[in-house]
């Protein structure tokens, strides 16, 4: 493997392409227009910046990582001539459907898709291309410079080589796989966002204030941040997709997503990416 299209340069597909490019990958970065594109990119430059003022990263290293790194705004240009294919736009089904059929006719047939869905059928998805047993589910964590797993997910016709070489290259990206077969929310979002629902419900019912729940969380659970700085790093629209899919596939209401959490998504409160959620991030 040698080159990797991201798909998407949010949250997730900037940190997944700076790290696959600090492992040696020429990535291709794609996203629908210019201004999410340049964010993307300028989000990576100051990682790399950072990381060089603190003497971590030398600047002609950090000038051959960034070198690494191509911006695209259409599918079949991110696609052409890649070896893996990691997509991370919006948690939507038929936004995702979209784009893997589009890019099923424009990526080599060797090419493996790997969804960085937080909770979505891979199974699904691989199902409108011509590759489901080159279809995996490869779900980072944010902030995906940081966060050492990956889980590796298989649908239901995914092949064993399939697995191996994305677990491969999870290894060669400094991240440590964890195989999960698929159901709603994995391993980690099934048993992580319940807990982050039950924060917004206790704030919702005027128990405590957000960053006294947030306080307790860190103090008595030891959890590096609360649940609610959580959900603001996340993206609360990232979070309510997780959760509506949890509460429809499982039809338990232990997963209803919190009136609360809805009415901040409709007012555009997305948490850091916005500016605001359940605390205030400035402009
Ligand atoms: N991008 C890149 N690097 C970052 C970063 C970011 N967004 N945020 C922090 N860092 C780096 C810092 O530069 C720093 O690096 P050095 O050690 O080299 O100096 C390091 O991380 C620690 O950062 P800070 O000292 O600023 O702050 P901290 O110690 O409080 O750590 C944190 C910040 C890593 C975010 C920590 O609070 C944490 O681990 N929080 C929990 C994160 C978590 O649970 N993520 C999972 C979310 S759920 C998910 O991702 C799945 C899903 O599908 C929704
Ligand atoms: P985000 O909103 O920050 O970024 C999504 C990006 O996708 C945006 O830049 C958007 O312009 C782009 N996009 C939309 N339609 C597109 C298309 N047709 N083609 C290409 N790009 C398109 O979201 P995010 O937080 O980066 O989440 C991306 C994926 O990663 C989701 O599936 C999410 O569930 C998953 N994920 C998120 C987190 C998290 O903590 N935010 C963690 C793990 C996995």
């Amino acid at each position: 493997m040698k080159r990797i299209g991201v798909i998407g340069a949010g949250l997730m597909g900037a940190g997944i392409a700076q790290v696959a490019a600090q492992s040696g990958f020429d990535v291709t970065l794609m996203d629908v227009e210019t201004r999410f594109l340049d964010k993307g990119l300028s989000t990576i430059e100051k990682n790399l910046k950072r990381t060089v003022e603190k003497g971590k990263l030398s600047q002609p290293d950090a000038d051959a990582i960034r070198g690494r790194i191509h911006g695209v705004l259409s599918l079949a240009e991110a696609a052409n001539g890649v070896d893996v294919i990691i997509e991370a736009v919006i948690e939507k089904m038929a936004l995702k459907k979209d784009v893997y059929s589009e890019l099923d006719q424009h990526a080599p047939a060797h090419a493996i898709f790997a969804s960085n869905t937080s909770a979505l059928s891979v199974t699904e998805m691989a199902a409108v291309t011509t590759r489901p047993e080159k279809f995996i589910g490869m779900h980072f964590f944010n902030p995906v410079p940081v966060m050492k797993l990956v889980e590796v997910i298989s649908g239901i016709a995914t092949s064993n080589e399939t697995v191996a070489a994305i677990k491969e290259l999870s290894n060669k990206m400094g991240k440590t796989a964890i195989e999960v077969q698929e159901a709603p929310g994995f391993v980690v979002n099934r048993i992580l966002v319940p807990m982050i629902t039950e924060a917004i419900f206790v704030l919702q019912e005027g128990l405590a204030s957000a960053s006294e729940i947030d306080e307790g969380m860190k103090l008595g659970a030891n959890h590096p941040m609360g649940p609610l700085a959580l959900a603001d790093l996340v993206g609360l629209d990232t979070l309510l997709n997780v959760q509506q899919h949890l509460y429809e596939e499982f039809g338990d209401p232990k997963y209803r997503p919190p009136g609360l959490l809805k009415k901040m998504v409709r007012a555009g409160r997305l948490g850091r990416k916005s500016g605001r959620g359940f605390y205030d991030y400035g402009s």
